[in-house]
Formats: structure tokens, sequence, C-alpha cells
């Protein structure tokens, strides 16, 4: 993490909890983050229960976003969440091309650019997901696939959106594992993507770009990986479940 730049921990709670259990998840959260004031904090409910957890945040310093967003504006697409509807609940946030949609819902590279610029374009804050497979990591192609993605996935945007945009780093192989990447593994590949950023939007932009690290991090792991040079936060799964470790994590933020 680096001065200038505002880490962000975000909790992707996937496909967990149901209204009660998570407006309870929610006010735990807030208390264990109720001083953190050195990051963005957000948590990602399903869709069905973000209006839940909306009412229990209101007002506080914890923020909402949605896990996945339809491409298309509106219109007859059976089971889809709109931006515009996340909007109205009140999300500042939505994740995007996340491995599992990508790998359960075959998104592509470009309905995860079009995802993106949908959320963008309704004044969400997306967290737009990139990652090896672990085949990928052992045949050494980590670098090419990341750049792929980056370059399909994130490129041609407005100079506004390339410096709003947040790009979380997950290796697939960490993904609810267990198994994390390391310190140095996770810097390789984040300060691969900032360079890339500024080869794509210029320097400045890319000394402003958010990326995270996600994949396995815990409240023993947090520190050290958020601790490299170019991690500006984390986007946790299982541990976000946890309000206790969720918040040893957002601690763990601090600069
Ligand atoms: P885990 O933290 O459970 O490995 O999940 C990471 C993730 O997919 C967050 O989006």
């Amino acid at each position: 993490m680096m001065a200038g730049r505002r880490p962000v921990v975000a909790g992707n709670w996937k496909m967990h909890l149901d209204v009660q259990g998570a407006a309870a998840l929610a006010r735990d959260v807030v208390r264990a983050t109720s001083l953190a004031r050195w990051c963005d904090v957000a948590v990602m409910p399903s869709a069905p229960l973000i209006a839940g957890v909306a009412r229990v945040l209101e007002g506080t310093s914890v923020e909402w976003g949605g896990q996945d967003l339809a491409a298309e504006a509106q219109g007859a697409y059976t089971g889809d969440v709109s931006a515009a509807q996340l909007v109205s609940l009140g999300c500042r946030w939505v994740i995007v091309g996340h491995s599992e949609r990508r790998k359960y819902h075959l998104e592509g590279d470009d309905v995860v650019k079009a995802k993106t610029v949908r959320a963008l374009g309704a004044g969400l804050t997306p967290i737009t997901c990139v990652g090896e497979q672990l085949s990928e990591r052992k045949a050494g192609q980590t670098l090419h696939r990341i750049e792929t993605q980056v370059r399909f996935g994130l490129g041609g945007l407005a100079p506004a959106d390339a410096e709003r945009v947040v790009i979380a780093y997950e290796p697939v192989w960490a993904i609810g594992t267990g198994e994390t990447a390391t310190p140095a593994q996770a810097e390789e590949v984040h300060e691969y993507i900032r360079r890339l950023w500024a080869s794509m939007y210029g320097d400045t932009l890319a000394a402003k770009v958010r990326i995270l690290y996600g994949g396995s991090v815990k409240a023993s792991n947090a520190a050290e990986l958020m601790g490299q040079k170019d991690v500006d936060g984390a986007l946790v799964g299982g541990a976000a479940l946890s309000a206790n470790d969720f918040g040893e994590i957002v601690k763990a933020a601090r600069v």
C-alpha cells in the first residue's frame, strides 16, 4: 500500500446467508469496523439481501454493493439485476467478472468490459476481477493471462473511468482453497497490472488506480499482503462472513 491511494476492503458474501442472517452480519460488521476511517469498507450480499443490509448500513461508514450486474440497461433479462436497480438500493459498488461468474456463467472479457462500462455509467464503482488458473500459473502464463484480461476487459475506458475503476487480482487457485498467493507472488502481478495501466492510460492514472488482492485473505495474512507496495486492499470471501475476522482485515489495511 502506498500513501495517496485510499485502501479498500470489500466483503464478497457470495451465495450465503438469508435476510435475517445478512442483517445480523451487517450489524456486526458495523461494530467491528466502526473506527476505521483509513479505508473504504464495503460488503456485497446476494441481490435479494441487499435491501435489508442497506437498512442496517444506512448512515454508517460501511458501504454496500452487488456481486454482479447485467450488461444491458433494462429489459427482458430474466433473473438479471440492472445497474439502476443496484443504484436504487443505495449501492456504491459492484463486483464484475468474478472468476465464479466467468466459470459458471461463461462470462468472457467482452462481457466483463460491457458490465464494467455499464457500472461506471451508472455511477457505481466496479471492482473488476482478473486472475489466472493454476494450470496457467504452472505453465508460466500468469502475466500473459492477466494482460489479456486487463486489455480486453478494461481497455478503452475514458480517463475519469480508468481512475475510478477498482481492479481485483484474484488468482483462481487461491479462491476458497485456503491457499493464498505469497505476498511476493501478489506484488509481482499487482505491479505488472499497474505498469500495464500506465501503458494504457498513463503514469498519473496508474499511480491512482486501486488494485485489490483476493483469494483466501485472512486476518492472519492480510497485513503482509496489503503491506506490498501495489496491493491497495482486499476482496475477501470466506473471512468476510465473520465480522471479527473482517474487522481484523480492515485494521490491517491501516497504512
Ligand atoms: P475466499 O476469500 O473465500 O478465498 O474468496 C475470495 C473471493 O473470491 C472474493 O471475491
